[in-house]
């Protein structure tokens, strides 16, 4: 979508990173009135320049550093797509030069950095927020509605199961933590939406099966203990061959009234003893709950995207925000952290 001509975007965005995930971002900025990427930057230089070739924007608009770019474009929204080792010198220039920023999961390569960009941006006034696109699916959203709708009274017990054996090659295979690092993030960012809940602690044993075709440890196992009381447990493995479970996971919650089943793949739906039932006999009568308010909203990048900038043009907090991810951030490096100390390690509640 054109801006009018005469007419002057809402946010001017520098784009950081030009690669793969990149395409999403500025094809996302490009169905926006409001909107207009005015600069490229990439480290290496002609990735910036073949991407702005498609957006019909000229070389003079192509950068390899993110600091002259803004001050060349007036920019006032940062899109991070860069590599999550690379996160934290965006974030913090950004900010620091006036800017918004919009990035790319996860925040950060180590809970340190996640805390100094958020007290970064802090104190700089401007808001972060990080792209968590499995929060926004049909189906996850009509599983929560289903949770706060009551159907399956107080959540008190949830499980995921993640079993799938890609061959990616490249960098993931080399990483040390390719499974908590690169995709628990999302499942235990579900988890979080799904029992609007925060960590408390997490105890985990990561583990490198014998077959896996990883250097680094491909399967996890991890028990959190849950702000409402709850305990979601999570069983990973990036090297499962056969029988793949969906990449939403497979999930069962159990509540004081029922379960919440939801396999990642079909609509969610909750089997819960009737109204009626009377409590302490053995065996109870079951009915089938579907979601009854359907979910609206677009999906996956799209949905998580018009939330943002919904947010930013309210001046309020995305769901997203870094205040609420550092939370799944702490998931991520607990359970990192649990496995190499071998002991539980209890996650401190941050506002
Ligand atoms: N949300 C999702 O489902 C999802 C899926 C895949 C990847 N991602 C995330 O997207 C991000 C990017 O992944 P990708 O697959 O596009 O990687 P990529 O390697 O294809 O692209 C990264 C780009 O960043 C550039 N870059 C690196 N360091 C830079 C620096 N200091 N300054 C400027 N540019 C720099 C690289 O040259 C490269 O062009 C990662 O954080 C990744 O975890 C998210």
């Amino acid at each position: 979508m054109q801006t009018a001509p005469g007419e002057q975007p809402t946010f001017k965005v520098v784009q950081v990173g030009c690669g793969n995930m990149a395409r999403k971002w500025t094809a996302y900025a490009a169905q926006r009135a409001d909107m207009a990427i005015v600069a490229l930057v990439d480290i290496h230089r002609p990735a910036a320049e073949a991407m702005a070739e498609t957006l019909g924007l000229g070389p003079e608009h192509c950068f390899t550093d993110l600091e002259t770019a803004v001050k060349a474009s007036g920019a006032n929204l940062v899109f991070d797509v860069t590599i999550p080792q690379v996160h934290k010198d965006i974030v913090m220039t950004a900010a620091a030069l006036g800017c918004d920023v919009m990035g790319e999961k996860p925040m950060a390569a180590s809970m340190a950095d996640a805390e100094t960009m958020m007290r970064a941006v802090e104190r700089h006034g401007r808001s972060y927020a990080v792209m968590q696109n499995r929060r926004y699916t049909r189906q996850i959203r009509e599983a929560r509605g289903l949770i706060a709708g009551g159907a399956i009274g107080r959540p008190g017990f949830a499980t995921a199961n993640f079993f799938l054996g890609p061959h990616f090659g490249g960098f993931r295979e080399a990483m040390d933590n390719p499974l908590l690092l690169d995709m628990a993030i999302h499942t235990f960012d579900q988890a979080r939406y799904l029992l609007q809940a925060d960590p408390v602690s997490v105890y985990c044993h990561e583990f490198n099966p014998a077959h896996s075709w990883y250097d680094g440890n491909a399967a996890a196992v991890c028990v959190f203990e849950m702000s409402d009381g709850s305990v979601f447990t999570y069983n990973g493995s990036w090297c499962a061959e056969g029988a793949p479970t969906s990449w939403e996971g497979e999930w069962r919650i159990n509540g004081s009234r029922g379960t919440l089943i939801w396999d990642g793949t079909n609509p969610p739906y909750a089997s819960a003893i009737g109204e009626d039932e009377e409590p302490g006999r053995f065996s109870r009568e079951l009915t089938r709950l579907d979601p009854a308010e359907p979910y609206t909203g677009r999906e996956g990048h799209d949905g998580c995207f018009d939330e943002m900038l919904a947010a930013l043009r309210e001046r309020r907090r995305a769901e997203t925000d870094c205040t609420d991810n550092i939370h799944s951030m702490a998931m991520v490096f607990g359970a990192i952290r649990s496995a190499r100390e071998g002991r539980r390690i209890p996650l401190a509640a941050r506002d």
